[in-house]
């Protein structure tokens, strides 16, 4: 299977994008890992005629939406984000009848009814950015609490109304499991994403997007590491460090959705067997794009 998916992305002129949770066995044929932000940005820049999206759908689904002209193939259908669903367009369109002097940022984890309805995305490693850039002070953000949580903890002129979406990954982390850690390693910094509830955030060492969590863990001279986020970055983290020993804060950390995409399904995306094409009908992605646009020229 690695070598027939070797010759078939020079022949058809493929690319393999994989978020950093992704299974190592497709980490491993990947050209780009990476976190939601750089991939998305990304989508645009590399010159190929299909994008092999190994990742949740409303990621591969923003490739789309940015790069209208390239096929983007979602291995498995099924790989979605239950984030992303916690929140409808009818929610939004309510929100704004009652609330119409509030700016609606969206996190890149929603649909892309959403993405269509609001003015802006962020990413994790975004958010605080953008959200501060932005003249508004009434703000609501969706879906998720615990960014959202976060974000008002990092900008204190606004007023941040927060969703009540949230990651059953990381919001399962509990803040027993921080204090145990930090019993059984205290020199070992703990480095969290900010979809962890806020206790667990405010014990937290670092709080970062899962490619800011990976570049953070290789500029500290620490010989053990304590990670907060899924345990795909696991991969990335031991790849990079060989000489460091990386423990997951809580044996909960596995995203099912993320897993769901094996090397075998890769070979099928590939082949042309198997793996969804993502269509978008073109009113609602010209729609969606301009929050997405919006993101990423306020992240600059
Ligand atoms: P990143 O933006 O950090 O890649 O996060 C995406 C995600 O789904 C986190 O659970
Ligand atoms: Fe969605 Fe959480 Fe999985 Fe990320 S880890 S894809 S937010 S369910």
């Amino acid at each position: 299977m690695l070598e027939e998916i070797a010759r078939l992305k020079k022949e058809k002129n493929i690319k393999i994008f994989a978020h950093n949770y992704q299974n190592h066995e497709v980490q491993q044929v990947a050209d780009y890992i990476g976190d939601s932000f750089y991939l998305s940005k990304l989508s645009k820049e590399v010159d190929c005629e299909t994008i092999i999206f190994c990742g949740v759908k409303f990621m591969a689904e923003t490739t789309k939406i940015l790069s209208p002209d390239k096929k983007v193939i979602l291995p498995v259908e099924e790989a979605l984000c239950p984030m992303a669903h916690m929140i409808s367009p009818e929610d939004i369109i309510e929100f704004k009848k009652t609330h119409p002097d509030f700016k609606i940022v969206a996190y890149i984890n929603t649909t892309t009814d959403i993405k269509a309805c609001v003015d802006v995305c962020v990413t994790s490693s975004t958010a605080v950015k953008i959200i501060d850039s932005l003249e508004e002070k009434n703000i609501l953000f969706v879906p998720d609490m615990n960014l959202g949580n976060y974000i008002s903890k990092k900008i204190k002129d606004k007023n941040i109304i927060s969703w009540n979406g949230y990651c059953n990954v990381h919001d399962r982390v509990t803040k027993e499991e921080v204090i145990n850690m930090k019993n059984k390693y205290p020199d070992a910094p703990i480095l969290v994403h900010p979809e962890c509830r806020k206790e667990v955030v405010d014990l937290a060492d670092f709080v970062g997007s899962t490619s800011e969590i990976i570049e953070y863990a290789k500029s500290i001279d620490k010989k053990r590491i304590i990670i907060g986020t899924e345990t795909g970055v696991l991969h990335v983290l031991r790849d990079l460090n060989p000489d460091k020993k990386f423990d997951l804060l809580s044996p909960n950390l596995i995203c099912i959705n993320m897993k769901k995409t094996t090397l075998e399904d890769v070979y099928n995306a590939v082949t042309g067997k198997g793996g969804l094409n993502i269509e978008i009908e073109e009113n609602l992605r010209v729609k969606a794009l301009n929050s997405i646009k919006e993101m990423i020229r306020l992240a600059k």
